[in-house]
């Protein structure tokens, strides 16, 4: 099969069709033995990876330099804006241009939704998302389709709940994109507060998704084979007494996991804050620090495909 991914950006996972994403995938499979540094590369060998963070991260930019760093490739950036120029009042389009100059490929986080498609427009190379405000997190999207792959054999007839923020969760918005591209049955559980966006579920139902929302996650799960939670975005809200009402309002324990299938799996894009227990953390169900490093391989092969093609 013919893919072309040489010099593109990356801002929304609905960017790639089906065959891409799976061809991300397979690549990524490939990427395994160099991730875990049991197989050296040079293929990046030259090349500088800018990440432009201006939002906090951990998983995100450590994933991204590890990623280059094994292919041989170097990095340059700033995890904070008040270390760079923009605290001197420079746009984001100067600071692409000179990003551009510079490096050959850049990862963008910006608490602006709309900001990476923006900094796509001033950048001469390569532009990934990194997160957007609660717009998207692509490349979140890839590593949370890998591990799903990995660890059921499958992308196919699988029924996935999403819980948590899917008002501001930006991962939560790429991951139902691209699960409505698979045969999967999805159940959204939210407080009603945190519904999923008006405009993502008018798309979702276009592409013909499966989809269902409510409030209820004990039956959502009941018939899944992955849960995925997410944090309620705090950073995101207006008003902190609407933060106040949901913050706490669902738990995943032990208890909670009874009412799942015995191979349910667990996942979280992290940081976590109480939404999973930690005694879940022993159990077979966990998977959300495997997926975490997943984030280095899957970076991996979507550096090198748009780098080199
Ligand atoms: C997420 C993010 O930044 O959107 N983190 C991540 O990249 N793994 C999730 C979050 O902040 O809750």
């Amino acid at each position: 099969m013919s893919m072309n991914f040489k010099n593109r950006h990356v801002v929304r996972i609905n960017d790639f069709s089906k065959d891409e994403i799976l061809y991300i995938l397979d690549e990524a499979e490939k990427m395994l033995p160099i991730a875990k540094g049991k197989k050296k590369s040079n293929l990046m060998e030259g090349k500088i990876l800018s990440t432009l963070f201006f939002e906090p991260s951990t998983r995100t930019r450590l994933s991204f330099e590890c990623a280059m760093i094994r292919l041989g490739g170097k990095v340059v950036g700033f995890s904070e804006a008040k270390t760079s120029s923009v605290s001197k009042g420079e746009t984001l389009a100067d600071t692409m241009r000179m990003a551009s100059a510079y490096s050959d490929i850049i990862v963008l986080r910006h608490p602006s939704e709309g900001a990476a498609r923006l900094a796509s427009q001033f950048s001469s190379k390569p532009v990934i998302n990194g997160g957007d405000g609660a717009g998207q997190h692509p490349t979140q999207t890839l590593l949370d389709l890998f591990t799903i792959r990995k660890e059921k054999g499958r992308l196919n007839n699988l029924e996935v709940t999403i819980l948590g923020d899917l008002k501001y969760g930006r991962t939560t918005h790429s991951l139902a994109y691209a699960l409505a591209q698979f045969n999967i049955k999805l159940n959204l559980v939210a407080p009603k507060q945190l519904f999923m966006p008006e405009e993502v579920i008018l798309h979702l139902t276009e592409m013909g998704a499966d989809v269902t929302q409510t409030t209820e996650l004990k039956e959502a799960i009941a018939t899944s084979d992955v849960l995925y939670c997410t944090r309620i975005q705090k950073e995101r809200f207006a008003d902190e007494t609407e933060y106040l009402e949901v913050k706490d309002i669902y738990q995943v324990d032990r208890e909670v996991l009874k009412h799942g299938k015995e191979d349910l799996i667990v996942l979280h894009p992290l940081p976590r804050r109480n939404e999973i227990l930690p005694e879940v953390d022993a159990t077979p169900h966990a998977k959300y620090f495997v997926q975490a490093f997943n984030g280095v391989p899957v970076r991996m092969a979507l550096i090198k495909l748009l780098v080199l093609g």
